[in-house]
């Protein structure tokens, strides 16, 4: 039997998924790692702790999967994009990863944008240079660390890191390297121009291919450490959004997906490179070959909801061990008693600072509208429906593009909810659709694997095989209504309280 391994360098863990040819699950495993804020605003990670993840996770597919390895025809790769990771000569990493939602890049996005300006950057890179990116990473370490910064040889991006632990080789591909600023999205190249006006080495880059390109094979060294058979293909892959929209099915234009990860993202497919004027969402490759995507990220989404069960739902935790059930279920249950719309209460998602629509570290989250009427029931789920209601922004930007979707396919965590999920038809007023996959990201890149190795004929094949709609919600007309109401109040809350934000970073 030929199977196909595809693994997911998450913020919170690794996952690995193997699947038979037909693209059916055979075995899944999960190995969890820490995130370390040395600052407020920070957010690091030991590239080791992804290795050892990785090989947690391929050794436990293989045992209960009951496969040989020589069974496995490929291997994919997905990851949390964005964070840098810089290795010297030798190959060793210098420092921890700083990642995709570290906000300390503020200054240097502000004096890069001023250099250049918006319309140049949009014109080289298709986006605007946010905090959470790669480049504003690499000029905070020449300007704070300039030691480190002297002894680089090579940046990678942390799916690239592990490929280069399982393989020797060092390389990346369009889906991942389009989040680095660095890279000419509409000609899926490296920009050299961006290289040359911020003058870093062009060497650093890893060379870059299509996300379903051979890019390497496993080692005799990584073969050992997993348990898979040397010379096995490890397939380039995708950054996660765009393994987990291959993996949700979104290989043409018009779908649009929103995945209810850490951070929450609405995602459509391009056939052309299409820029928001204001570089208001991002416009990456996509990695299926000759399509570009449009998405929008909000740094918070499911992160908002684990902060308040961490906070709030400690009560939650202790009952939920007790029954042997998720705390989240003890807490959507209680977030049903109250009505649509909280009575007024507002909850505003920016708790790591916000990138789409309003990309500004100093975003601070809220709850905003209590009173004496307020019990746990609404501020639980006001926290859903602030999330709707922030992927609402983007989903609005995806439509004045003029992306249309009849139908929304949800995925992430965060789906799990079927409240959740209600409460996102009604603010998206429109129809939204599960599919068979929760974790799409893994198995997205276990299917580009299939096409990297010719099992499956192109990533459409893969996706109609592996990917099926599952239980539909239907926006309910009353509390669409609600919530469009509501969504006014909330549009205005980010420009009112921008000056609070401000006065509050600083002190
Ligand atoms: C995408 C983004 C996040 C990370 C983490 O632009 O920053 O979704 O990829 O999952």
């Amino acid at each position: 039997m030929n199977c196909l391994v595809g693994i997911d360098i998450g913020t919170s863990a690794a996952k690995a998924v193997l699947i038979d040819e037909t693209g059916r699950e055979i075995a899944a495993a999960t190995s969890a790692y820490p995130l370390a804020t040395p600052q407020p605003l920070w957010a690091e990670q030991d590239p080791e702790h992804w290795w050892l993840g990785a090989v947690a996770c391929l050794r436990e597919v293989l045992t209960k999967g009951r496969v040989r390895a020589a069974e496995v025809a490929g291997l994919g790769l997905s990851g949390q994009m964005h964070g840098l990771v810089l290795l010297d000569q030798a190959g060793e990493v210098l420092r921890p990863a700083i990642l995709w939602n570290d906000q300390r890049t503020g200054p240097q996005c502000d004096t890069l944008t001023r250099q250049l300006g918006l319309e140049t950057l949009l014109a080289w890179t298709g986006n605007p240079v946010l905090p959470g990116f790669t480049l504003p990473k690499l000029l905070w370490v020449r300007e704070h660390e300039p030691e480190i910064f002297h002894r680089t040889a090579r940046f990678l991006l942390p799916k690239d890191y592990v490929r280069y632990r399982l393989t020797g080789e060092m390389t990346t591909e369009v889906s991942d390297a389009s989040g680095t600023s660095l890279f000419d999205v509409a000609r899926r190249r490296w920009s050299d121009d961006m290289f040359n006006a911020t003058r870093i080495p062009r060497a650093w880059a890893p060379p870059s291919v299509e996300s379903t390109a051979v890019a390497g094979r496993i080692h005799a060294k990584a073969a050992a450490a997993t348990g898979l058979t040397a010379g096995t293909p490890v397939v380039a892959g995708g950054g996660d959004q765009a393994s987990q929209a291959i993996g949700t099915g979104l290989y043409r234009e018009g779908r649009v997906a929103v995945s209810l990860g850490t951070s929450g993202v609405v995602f459509a497919p391009t056939a052309r490179p299409l820029v928001d004027a204001r570089g208001r969402l991002h416009t990456f490759c996509h990695a299926a070959p000759g399509l570009w995507h449009v998405m929008g990220v909000m740094l918070a989404a499911g992160g908002s909801f684990r902060w308040y069960r961490d906070v709030f739902g400690k009560q939650e935790k202790t009952a939920a061990a007790t029954l042997g059930v998720d705390p989240y279920e003890l807490m959507t249950a209680e977030a049903a008693k109250a009505p649509p719309g909280c009575e007024g209460l507002l909850f505003l998602p920016y708790l790591s600072g916000e990138r789409t629509p309003h990309p500004d570290p100093r975003a601070r989250g809220a709850f905003l509208g209590l009173s004496l009427r307020h019990e746990k029931a609404h501020t639980i789920r006001a926290v859903l429906e602030g999330v709707c209601f922030g992927l609402r922004d983007s989903f609005e930007l995806i439509r004045e593009l003029g992306l249309i979707a009849a139908d929304v396919r949800v995925s992430g965590g965060g789906a799990r909810s079927p409240l959740w999920r209600q409460i996102l038809a009604d603010v998206l007023a429109t129809p939204v659709a599960t599919i068979n996959i929760v974790e799409g990201a893994s198995l997205g890149a276990a299917l580009l694997a299939g096409v990297g190795v010719g099992l499956f004929p192109d990533v459409g094949a893969a996706c109609e095989l592996a990917v099926r709609e599952g239980e539909r919600h239907q926006p309910r007309p009353a509390e669409t209504q609600t919530y469009r109401d509501l969504y006014r109040v909330y549009r205005d809350l980010y420009p009112t309280l921008r000056p609070v934000f401000e006065a509050l970073a600083a002190n």
